[in-house]
This record gives structure tokens, C-alpha cells and sequence, in this order.
């Protein structure tokens, strides 16, 4: 599979049900460097930098994974979810909502809002989203870059759901598999997706979930 390490071409369809299977695990053996606490820095190309031919093949193998599920907004939350539900959004034709994590003068009062707990940072955010812009009919897609105790995740369905929107499913880049927020989802009812689950991981080895 090393052709799609460099360019991420568009591919048709067939062939892109196949090279989706392994490209982020691939990519997070090339490039992703395990820190002590049990944390991935993926800073080369999903964090920090962004590569972006690699963000369309991952949109565009998200939106495979849901197209026809009549998808009509994205839901992510600042900052990273941003970029990768972005391309989401353009692949599936979809506008992006991102819950903001403080209140700002352009965020009026009318909002639905949520407690969520950041595990890696042990500190509470209350993440809230303007009633204009989630909405009953809203049939919704969470996207975010990592998913790990969940609680964001949680968080933000918890947003739709103060919102009557009904939660189509949630797709993440990472799931680290052993912090177990994503069995948490999967047992709420909702379809869950993530392009690598991560269930064992040390700075010598990376162990994915078949
Ligand atoms: P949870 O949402 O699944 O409960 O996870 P947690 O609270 O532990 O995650 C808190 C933040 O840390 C999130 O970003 C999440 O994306 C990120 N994160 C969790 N595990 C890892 C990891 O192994 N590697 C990296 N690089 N990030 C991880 P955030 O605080 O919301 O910040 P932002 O980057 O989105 O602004």
C-alpha cells in the first residue's frame, strides 16, 4: 500500500473501499510518535501540521462510510475536530457546526450547552453551540480528530439531542480503543466509525483492533 503514502490521489470507488482499510494505521506507523500517559502525538499531519492530501482521503473515506445515511450537517468541536470535518463537510455537501469551548461576544445567549470532562487535561469545558445553527430537523454526523474517554463525543451528542437533531453516527481519525469511549458510544445506540482504534500501544509497538 506504500502508494498512497505520498499523493492521496482521488480514487474511484472500488479502489477506495480497499486502500481505506489501512491508510490511517499506516499513517500513524510512519509518522505518529507514542508519548508517556498513553498519548499519540500526531502532530506531523492531523495536530499541528496538516497534511492536507491525507485530511481528503480520510474526509473522503468518511463520507463513503455515510453517504446515503441522509447526512445534512457536521457536528465537531474546537480546535482540531475543525479541519478534518471541514473536508468532511465539502466532501458529503454538508455545512460544518463546531461547539465552541468559551463563550465569545459573537456566541449569543441562545445556546445549547454541555459539562465535558477533558480526561487528558483533568479540566471541565463548557462546550456550547448557538440554537441557530442545530436544529430538530438536523440529521447529524460528529467528526473529531481523536476519541478517547468520549466525553466529547458524549458531549456533543448531548448538544443534538437538547437540540432534537437526530444523530446519524460519529466518525473519528483515532479511537485509542483502551480508554473505551468509544464502546461507550456503540452502547448508546449509535454508529460509531473510526478509521483506526488503537487497543494497545507502548514506544515500541502500535497494536490496532481488527
Ligand atoms: P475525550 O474527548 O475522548 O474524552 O478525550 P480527552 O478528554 O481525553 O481529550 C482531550 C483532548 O485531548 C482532546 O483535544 C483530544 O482530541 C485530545 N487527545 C486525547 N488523546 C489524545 C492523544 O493520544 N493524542 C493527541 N494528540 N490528542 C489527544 P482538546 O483538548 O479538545 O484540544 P484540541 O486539540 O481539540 O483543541
Amino acid at each position: 500500500m506504500v502508494y498512497y503514502r505520498q499523493t492521496y490521489p482521488r480514487l474511484p470507488f472500488c479502489f477506495s473501499e480497499v486502500f481505506s482499510l489501512r491508510l490511517m494505521e499506516e499513517k500513524i506507523l510512519a509518522e505518529g510518535e507514542v508519548l508517556p500517559g498513553g498519548i499519540l502525538k500526531v502532530g506531523s499531519f492531523l495536530n499541528q501540521q496538516i497534511d492536507v492530501a491525507f485530511l481528503r482521503a480520510v474526509a473522503e473515506e468518511i463520507a463513503r462510510l455515510f453517504g446515503g445515511c441522509g447526512v445534512n450537517k457536521i457536528l465537531t468541536i474546537e480546535s482540531s475536530g475543525i479541519a478534518i470535518a471541514t473536508a468532511v463537510g465539502l466532501e458529503m455537501n454538508a455545512p460544518v457546526v463546531f461547539a465552541k469551548k468559551h463563550k465569545t461576544s459573537n456566541v449569543d445567549g441562545d445556546v445549547y450547552s454541555a459539562t465535558v470532562h477533558s480526561f487528558t487535561h483533568n479540566t471541565d469545558n463548557t462546550i456550547m453551540v448557538s440554537k441557530d445553527y442545530l436544529t430538530g430537523s438536523d440529521r447529524v454526523l460528529i467528526v473529531d480528530d481523536f476519541l478517547a474517554a468520549g466525553n466529547a463525543l458524549k458531549g456533543l451528542i448531548s448538544l443534538c439531542r437538547q437540540a432534537g437533531a437526530k444523530v446519524e453516527g460519529c466518525s473519528c481519525a483515532i479511537e485509542k480503543g483502551f480508554q473505551h469511549g468509544g464502546d461507550d458510544v456503540r452502547a448508546m445506540g449509535i454508529r460509531c466509525e473510526s478509521l483506526a482504534v488503537i487497543d494497545e500501544m507502548n514506544d515500541t509497538s502500535i497494536k490496532f483492533r481488527s
